[in-house]
Parts: C-alpha cells; sequence; structure tokens
C-alpha cells in the first residue's frame, strides 16, 4: 500500500504533482483568466476582514493565505493559532469571514474556534481535506483540498494542496472585489498551471537532498531563515525537521535575526536560508554574510543561477525561477525531502513519530 516507497511520507512527497493538478482542476480557466469554485454559491464579498484560524501546518498555510488574500485582493487579514483565537474572546462580527484550514477536518481547537466565531455571527469558509469531516458540516462553504488520504503525520502533501487552494480563493475574491484585472490573472494562472511539471523536476533530483541530509543529519540545532512568502516556508521547513528528525529547529523572519536569534550562531549551528528574487533578497543576502562571518554553516535554497547566494553559502539547493509568489509551492519540497532524509539517517520512525497523533482530536 505504500506503492513501493519505504515510508508513507515518501509517497505522500511523491503524489505532490498529481494532488496539486486535481486540486486546480475545473477551477483554473486559462482561455477566460478566470478561477470558478463550484463550492462558493452565493458567497458574498460584502465582508470587511478575514480571520484565518488554524494549528500547525494548516496554520502555516493559512500565513501564506494572508499574504495572498492582502496582495490579490487587496481585503485586511489576519492569522491566528486556533487555540490562540478560541480562548480571547476576540473581536469578530458578521462583517468578519472567518478562514478556517484543516487536512482532518477534526482538530479540536479549529472546530472550538469555528463554533465560537459562528456564535458571534461570523460566516465561515474552511479549506479542509475529508469529506463529510466535523468541519466541514460547521462551516458555511468548504473549499476542498484533494490531496486524497494523508496517513503520514507529518503532512506534505495537503500542505502544496492548501497553499494551491488558498491562492485560488484569493485570486477568486481579487477578481469578484474587483482588485485583480483579466491579464494580470491570466499571466499569473498561466505560470500556475506549470508547476507540478517544476515539481516533477524537483523531485528527480532527490538524490542530492539525500546526500546533503548525510552531511547535516548529527547538527543539533537548525535556523530557517526566510522573508516574504517564504517566512511561513522557513515555518513550515523547521516544523518538518522537528516533528519526525527530532532535531530543535527554529524557524525565523530573517529579518527578526539582529534582533536575537544571531547570537545562537557558532560552528555547530546549521542555517536554512530561504532566498527569493524580491527587494528583500538582498537583506537575505547580509543575514547569510553575517552567519558567515561567525562560521555558522549554510544551506541555501535559491533561484537556478543565483551565484551570490551560492558563493556565501556551504551548500545550495537550486529551485526554478519563478514569480515570487508561487516559489513556496516550489520551496517546500526540497524542505520536506530534507526532513525526511535527516530523520531516515537518524533512523526515525518516520510515519510515526514519537508523541505525535495525526489529527489532534484533544486539546
Ligand atoms: O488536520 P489538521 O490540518 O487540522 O492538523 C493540524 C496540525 O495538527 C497538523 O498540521 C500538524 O501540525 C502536522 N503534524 C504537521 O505536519
Amino acid at each position: 500500500e505504500k506503492g513501493g516507497y519505504k515510508h508513507f511520507m515518501l509517497k505522500e512527497i511523491h503524489e505532490q504533482p498529481q494532488v496539486f493538478e486535481d486540486t486546480l482542476a475545473g477551477r483554473v480557466n486559462l482561455l477566460e483568466g478566470r478561477v470558478y469554485f463550484e463550492e462558493l454559491q452565493e458567497f458574498p464579498i460584502d465582508f470587511e476582514r478575514v480571520v484565518i484560524v488554524a494549528c500547525g501546518t494548516a496554520c502555516h498555510a493559512g500565513m501564506l493565505g494572508r499574504i495572498f488574500l492582502e496582495k490579490f485582493a487587496r481585503i485586511p487579514t489576519e492569522v491566528d493559532y486556533a487555540s490562540e483565537f478560541r480562548y480571547r474572546d476576540p473581536l469578530v462580527d458578521s462583517k468578519t469571514l472567518v478562514l478556517s484550514i484543516s487536512q482532518s477536518g477534526e482538530t479540536a481547537d479549529t472546530l472550538a474556534a469555528v463554533s465560537l466565531a459562528r456564535e458571534k455571527g461570523c460566516r465561515v469558509v474552511s479549506v479542509c481535506n475529508v469529506l463529510g469531516s466535523s468541519l466541514t458540516r460547521i462551516s458555511d462553504w468548504v473549499l476542498y483540498t484533494r490531496a486524497g488520504v494523508e496517513i503520514s503525520v507529518a503532512s506534505t502533501k495537503a500542505f502544496l494542496c492548501q497553499m494551491a487552494v488558498l491562492l485560488l480563493f484569493a485570486i477568486y475574491l481579487g477578481q469578484h472585489r474587483g482588485c485583480l484585472g483579466k491579464e494580470e490573472t491570466r499571466r499569473l494562472l498561466e505560470e500556475l498551471v506549470t508547476l507540478p511539471r517544476l515539481i516533477r523536476d524537483i523531485l528527480e533530483r532527490e538524490e542530492d537532498i539525500h546526500r546533503l541530509a548525510r552531511k547535516f543529519y548529527l547538527f543539533r540545532n537548525f535556523l530557517y531563515l526566510g522573508r516574504g512568502v517564504l517566512f511561513p516556508l522557513a515555518l513550515e521547513g523547521a516544523l518538518k525537521l522537528k516533528e519526525i528528525s527530532y532535531i530543535h529547529a527554529e524557524g525565523l523572519s530573517a529579518g527578526e535575526m539582529k534582533h536575537g536569534p544571531i547570537a545562537l550562531v557558532e560552528p555547530d549551528l546549521a542555517t536554512f536560508v530561504l532566498v527569493g528574487q524580491d527587494v528583500v533578497r538582498s537583506k537575505i543576502i547580509g543575514n547569510m554574510e553575517e552567519i558567515k562571518a561567525r562560521q555558522g554553516k549554510i544551506i541555501a535554497l535559491c533561484c537556478s543561477g543565483d551565484q551570490e547566494v551560492a558563493e556565501q553559502a556551504d551548500e545550495v539547493i537550486y529551485i526554478p525561477r519563478v514569480t515570487e509568489c508561487l516559489l513556496p509551492f516550489l520551496a517546500i519540497v526540497p524542505m520536506q525531502l530534507f526532513a525526511y532524509y535527516v530523520a531516515l539517517e537518524k533512523g526515525c520512525d518516520i510515519d510515526q513519530p514519537r508523541n505525535l497523533a495525526k489529527s489532534v482530536t484533544v486539546e
């Protein structure tokens, strides 16, 4: 049932090009340059803000969703851990759209956050992977990720599909709120549909990541740095590593380094740096120089041909050059593989990591 793979996690990582295509199917119209959601019948666009609630990996997708919604739909958006939202007496009302995200649809905190939001009069749209799960039954609208059954405790393909649905939802809202032109949408969608092929290409270079993991699996501390769309990805990369390899890993916005974490840098610290191509690229290169000066080890994940980044790094992982907001869809794959192979080298129980359950159905 693992389809020839050693673990469900690896199988699910490899399913990503396919489930990504499934998630886009019927929702993207390239000719018209439009996004459609059959599920969003009578969907109002008169709300004033969006509050995203989720836990763990789903929350990292939510952080990216916030960036998408603000960029493409120009709607003020906040993200909250469901476990914080539910106990904070949050300021939400009928003008708030609550967007919950959950692979299982059974996470206790997410369900409680949504129930509270409903009591306060919010409308709720949920991004979920499991048909008919508890979350889908208490939501006004459900946008399904079509990742298929995810067995590995460490979420991989569901995360990719969550990011895809959130991007499509942001574009959908942007169109309906009149802040996203047809041509811009068309260009974005045309690039979006090329991603599965690019993900396949990255998966074919899996052995390079395995070699990298062999060099780094004995490190005891990792930082993951990113900014902009790559900040949530830094959090997700760190979570993957800690979940299955039990290595301490911390995800940070690279801009925060100077405000404390740089004190950690020493030769025994490994830093995974995610570098895009937008305005903050030069700032991240600055972070890398500071880490190098203190003999910290650097793995850089950057766009093909970025020599300047490669020169500052001990190891480089290249991903294809795509529009900045699409980089997360590619950047996530080498990070998942890296966590997987580090855990494999350490001999960890990858599909059933200690202390963790697939669905956190109790607080
Ligand atoms: O089923 P959910 O998406 O609601 O689960 C939320 C988290 O428990 C989940 O993403 C968890 O963080 C994963 N183990 C991450 O790999």
